[in-house]
């Protein structure tokens, strides 16, 4: 035994987070179920991608898919800062750098969208002032839903980042909105009574709660740590509730969702987990892997953490950990 394997940190027991490298017998075993895209894959019919993750770059991959495919696209490119994917690094770029990269996935998706699909973007504030600009060029802009995470990028000498945007976009005015799939069921605050009765909310042994629609400021979300079984070694995984308000919302059942960004699966695994077909597009191969453990996982236990019953509970309630 050499000083590396000494030195090796031991995981806590109740430490879930994915994280078995290229050499592993895991790594072998998971990503022989993804599409390894190379030149002799000329072309990409729905069906030969339908529920299948292809490790590839997104620009060769994006070229040879079939279209108008795409019913909900989710979309979290890297934002504009300097960001190490497992060896795939990406450097922060000038404005008009950042601006052409944008136009250039934007221009590589519109083929396999719908007439009628929606589309999802995740920004950072500052890479949010370069990608909403220009997603009015393309779709139409319904919403800007602000999330905001708990934890959040520490600055000495500025305000620390906490926030991040997420556009809302259709290619048209006729698209899918669930709004009664994605309740929230929230503490009651003032608990009004009418003839001795709560009005419009419920009171629990837990205490008291209305189920209410929900508004463009997320802060029932925390992003994925360690104790979750849904945490990856990814560096900028988002939470699996998250994204499945906006499947919910933005898709039915059987519906097919892309994510040309794929990182470990996040958007995939939702889908599965909600009765959603899946595909997507990551470069790295052993983010691929982890994405193909987590569908995997997906089989045997459906569980969003937060969202319970069909219902989206707020962060830290009673059945959260459930
Ligand atoms: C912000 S992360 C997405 C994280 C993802 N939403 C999740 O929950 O894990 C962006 C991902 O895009 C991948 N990526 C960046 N450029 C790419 C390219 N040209 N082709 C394919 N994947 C790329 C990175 O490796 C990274 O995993």
């Amino acid at each position: 035994m050499g000083i590396k394997n000494i030195n090796k940190k031991i995981k806590s027991p109740l430490n879930k987070t994915i994280d078995f490298d290229i050499n592993s017998d895991e790594y072998n075993k998971f990503i022989k179920n993804c599409i390894i895209d190379d030149e002799s894959f000329l072309y990409y019919k729905f069906e030969s991608i339908k529920n299948k993750i292809i490790n590839g770059d997104t620009f060769n991959v994006l070229k040879k898919i079939e279209s108008g495919i795409v019913d909900l696209l989710i979309v979290d490119p890297p934002y504009n800062i300097y960001k190490n994917y497992n060896g795939y690094r990406f450097n922060e770029k000038d404005s008009d750098e950042y601006e052409s990269y944008t136009i250039k996935w934007i221009e590589a998706v519109l083929p396999i969208l719908k007439s009628n699909s929606s589309i999802y973007v995740c920004c950072d504030w500052k890479s949010s002032l370069i990608i909403g600009n220009i997603l009015s060029k393309y779709f139409t802009i319904q919403n800007r839903i602000t999330w905001q995470r708990e934890k959040g990028r520490g600055a000495k000498q500025n305000w620390k980042n906490s926030m991040e945007d997420i556009w809302f976009c259709t290619m048209s005015d006729v698209y899918i909105f669930n709004i009664d799939s994605v309740k929230m069921r929230r503490k009651v605050i003032a608990p009004y009574k009418e003839n001795g009765k709560p009005k419009d909310w419920v009171e629990t042994e837990n205490g008291n709660f209305r189920d209410t629609y929900p508004s463009n400021f997320w802060d029932d979300i925390s992003i994925p740590y360690w104790s979750m079984p849904e945490n990856t070694s990814h560096p900028t995984q988002k939470p699996e509730k998250l994204i499945a308000k906006l499947i919910l919302a933005s898709s039915n059942e059987n519906d097919f969702i892309f994510d040309p960004f794929n990182g470990s699966g996040t958007t995939s695994v939702v889908a599965k987990k909600l009765g959603r077909n899946y595909s997507g597009i990551e470069q790295n191969s052993l983010y691929c892997s982890w994405a193909e453990y987590r569908l995997k996982e997906a089989d045997i236990n459906k569980n969003i953490q937060g969202y319970i019953d069909n219902i989206f509970w707020e962060r830290n309630s009673v059945k959260f950990n459930r």
